[in-house]
């Protein structure tokens, strides 16, 4: 029902500097595979196939990345490296990917108005590739936003509770119960302190928009750090009783910095690549 999805990409990485100088912190393998790349599966899962990536200077990889490299699958064509590039190719099919350039770095609340010329069909998600994401038992988290989206068809956010001493770095709010994991938002404030926090549950960055948001974000005055907020724009929908968060199911990594970054790595490790592994040597035995 939802075919768009957003995918703010212009940061700079700097956590990651040096390997960020030329390769966009995005394309870092996660074990290996690039970490966009589990985002738009994710997306693709939740039956998104148009995928609008908000990129800026220094980004060109990442269209690389989701287009055709015939040099080199002309080079592996016929031999048994051949199926390593299946996966890739797969998800290059699925889907199609439009790019836009977000000139300035005026906050993630610009960057999703950035992509407005990408989504021009109702609601529409949203993935910030730096949360990785996780759910062994079933649907991912964008599907578990689209299916609250399919009964409501309001906006929605996913949330987890964090340590008091972290909410500065999220995206708060407050709400009260309608269903068993799900809120409808009465407050939010973006990176408070302890004392300003609402609560302790925190907005990761899995978003479903209604294309209202638009309007709201082109008259959001900046906020935060100077930089236009989605938080403040999703207050004003929130205030109407229109945003709802979700207590999904699965883990999260902060893919941001580089703690979060190994945690996730030996995570998937062991919990994905090895897994899948076995299965491949049980399936050839
Ligand atoms: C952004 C949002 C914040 C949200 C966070 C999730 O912050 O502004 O509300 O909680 O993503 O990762 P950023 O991490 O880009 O500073």
């Amino acid at each position: 029902m939802i075919s768009s999805c957003v995918f703010p990409v212009a940061g700079y990485g700097t956590r990651f500097l040096p390997a960020t100088k030329s390769v966009p912190k995005e394309l870092l393998p996660v074990v290996n595979k690039p970490l966009l790349q589990y985002s738009v599966e994710e997306a693709l899962s939740a039956g998104m196939a148009k995928m609008g990536f908000v990129t800026g200077r220094g980004k060109q990889a990442i269209e690389d990345y989701f287009d055709c490299n015939y040099e080199l699958e002309h080079q592996l064509q016929g031999t048994s490296k051949e199926a390593l590039l299946d996966e890739t190719r797969d998800v290059i099919e699925a889907g199609q990917y439009s790019f836009i350039r977000q000139r300035q770095m005026k906050g993630l609340g610009h960057a999703i108005l950035s992509a407005e010329p990408l989504v021009k069909e109702g609601a529409f998600g949203v993935i910030l590739p730096d949360d990785l994401c996780h759910n062994p038992a079933g649907d991912g988290v964008m599907t578990q936003l689209a299916e609250v989206y399919r009964r409501y068809g309001k906006s929605v956010v996913a949330i987890e509770p964090v340590p008091m001493e972290r909410v500065s770095r999220f995206g708060v709010i407050a709400g009260e119960s309608i269903e068993d994991n799900l809120l409808q938002i009465t407050d939010m404030v973006e990176k408070p302190s302890v004392e300003e926090a609402p609560s302790n549950l925190a907005i990761i960055g899995r978003y479903i928009l209604t294309p209202d948001i638009f309007e709201i974000l082109r008259r959001t005055q900046p906020g935060k750090g100077g930089e236009i907020q989605i938080t403040d724009a999703l207050l004003e929908q929130a205030k109407q009783g229109n945003v709802l968060a979700l207590k999904f199911a699965g883990r999260r990594f902060d893919c941001g910095n580089v703690h979060g970054f190994v945690e996730a790595t030996n995570y998937f490790y062991q919990n994905v690549y090895c897994a899948e592994e076995t299965k491949k040597q049980v399936r050839s035995a």
